[in-house]
């Protein structure tokens, strides 16, 4: 168990790829707060159409100790609130995953001004939420680990002019965050996913879904346990001299833009 008694905050992990993660942290033994606007899984259209039970009862099942916190990561009081229940019942923090994130289809012309605030509000301003008033407890860990969940759609168009923003404003945060938390010993990377088997394609028609998995390399798309297994290695000690760095887990999407 590579995890054992870490203590990690997963946003958005009721559901879709921060339940992948939470699942593959309790399975190394990690105690787990999950922190989503909702304690019912999302179930999509597409995918994960009959999950249920809620990620907290699956990381009991497992053996492990999770804990759920409803938390708006839009929302900077409820965060704060977050990260303090966190250490009181957990005793401290080991690892924030920066994973909630939403999407809202539309280019330039269709998108609101509204609808632009609210996806960079969660994907982007939520991250750095989290990320700043996470550090005092991340910097009293041995383990400090910050794991931010980007996208392929980072490095390049064609998913909105909110959502591949962000996410791109993420890959560099990264890089920045790792050079001024290095000092403290805390790592600071990003996972890259390509397209997930969760509730969040349901945006997506069938010939876009059949389009995008033509243009992944390996012959099927990504599960959330997929994002759960790379967000073990970075947040466990093999990844102990890794920092700032962004690792694609995309199937070959990418290979091919
Ligand atoms: N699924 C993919 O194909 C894919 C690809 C690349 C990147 N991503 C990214 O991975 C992350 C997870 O996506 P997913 O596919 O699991 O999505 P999902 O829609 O299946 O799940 C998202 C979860 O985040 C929660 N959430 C949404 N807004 C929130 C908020 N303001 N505060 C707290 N929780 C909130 C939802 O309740 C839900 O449980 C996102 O950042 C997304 O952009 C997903």
């Amino acid at each position: 168990m590579v995890l054992k008694d870490r203590i990690a905050i997963i946003t958005g992990g009721s559901s879709g790829i921060g339940r992948g993660i939470a699942l593959e942290f309790a399975r190394e033994g990690a105690r787990i707060a999950i922190a989503d606007k909702q304690e019912t899984p999302l179930r999509g259209k597409y995918h994960e159409t009959d999950v249920t039970t809620p990620t907290v009862a699956e990381i009991e099942k497992l053996g492990a100790r999770g804990i759920f916190l409803q938390t708006d990561v839009a929302d900077e009081s409820q965060v704060a609130h977050t990260l303090n229940r966190t250490v009181e019942h957990f005793g401290g923090l080991d690892i924030l995953v920066n994973n909630a994130g939403i999407h809202i289809p539309g280019g330039a012309q269709a998108l609101s001004i509204a609808d632009w605030d609210k996806v960079v509000g969660v994907n982007l301003r939520g991250v750095f939420v989290a990320t700043k008033l996470a550090i005092p407890h991340l910097k009293r860990s041995k383990f400090g680990r910050m794991l931010q969940i980007a996208s392929v759609h980072a490095y390049g168009g064609g998913a909105g002019p909110a959502y591949a923003p962000a996410k791109a404003a993420i890959v560099n945060m990264v890089r920045d965050t790792a050079l001024e938390l290095g000092p403290f010993g805390i790592t600071v990377n990003a996972i890259c996913p390509g397209y997930i088997e969760t509730a969040i394609q349901d945006y997506l028609t069938p010939e876009q879904i059949e389009e995008a998995l033509e243009k992944t390399a390996l012959p099927r798309f990504g599960l959330p346990r997929d994002i759960g297994r790379a967000a073990v290695f970075l947040a466990s000690d093999d990844a102990a001299w890794i920092t700032g760095a962004s690792l694609l887990v995309d199937g070959g999407f990418a290979a091919g833009v």
